[in-house]
């Protein structure tokens, strides 16, 4: 059976990436696809419960490194149980975040640095997506965004940790630019829909 794809979205809070995955997943199941989202931290009953842990606004005490491990273990458990399987049986999978989120927001925001990396080489392995859409917002207009809904733990961080994580994600499309497609998340959702629809195209077609 043919390979599908593992395609990820990134970018700060607000980003609006909730909204293109589901404009994306609509035109591919559209197009016979048979599509699989799922969600980081989460995707299984075990990463569920360890993404209540990391977000709870009660864990406030939640030590840097304690953060990073938990992000790596319930990622860990996604692409064994969730991810892998699914591509390798010809699914597109889309999953909403991962490990450059671990890079932007614990690498760059909490300033761990390369450790992140290291750490997560143990979550992942080598597998990493065949293509990554990273929604650039400037950060502050992310928060603004979100500002009216209940914010979870990360959310509520400084602005200058929602600063680090932007340029963190900037360095990451600057690294990496044949998998990280960076689009202006400012302009309206029909346009961000489609340049994403052309960068999965070219994926497929390729
Ligand atoms: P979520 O509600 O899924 O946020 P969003 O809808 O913006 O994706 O919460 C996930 C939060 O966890 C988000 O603030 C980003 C953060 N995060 C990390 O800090 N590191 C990570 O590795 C991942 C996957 C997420």
């Amino acid at each position: 059976m043919k390979r599908g794809y593992f395609i990820t979205f990134e970018g700060g809070d607000g980003s609006g990436k909730s909204t293109q995955i589901k404009l994306l997943q609509d035109f591919l199941t559209e197009q016979g696809y048979h599509v699989l989202l799922t969600r980081e931290p989460g995707g299984t009953a075990i990463s569920e419960k360890i993404r209540d842990i990391i977000l709870d606004k009660k864990n406030a005490e939640m030590c840097d490194m304690t953060e990073t491990m938990l992000y790596a273990a319930a990622r860990a458990q996604l692409v064994q149980q969730v991810i892998k399987p699914a591509v390798d049986g010809g699914d597109i999978v889309i999953c909403d975040r991962f490990v450059d989120s671990s890079i932007a927001y614990q690498a760059w925001g909490r300033g761990l640095g390369d450790l992140v990396w290291d750490i997560n080489r143990h979550a992942v392995g080598d597998y990493m997506p065949d293509l990554t859409i990273l929604l650039k917002l400037d950060p502050m207009q992310g928060m603004k965004r979100i500002k009216s809904r209940e914010q979870d733990r990360i959310e509520l961080s400084s602005d200058d940790f929602h600063r680090k994580v932007y340029e963190g994600y900037l360095n990451l499309e600057a690294m990496d630019s044949d998998r990280i497609k960076g689009i202006d998340a400012s302009q309206g959702i029909d346009r961000i829909a489609e340049q994403i629809r052309d960068l999965v195209e070219d994926l497929i077609n390729r």
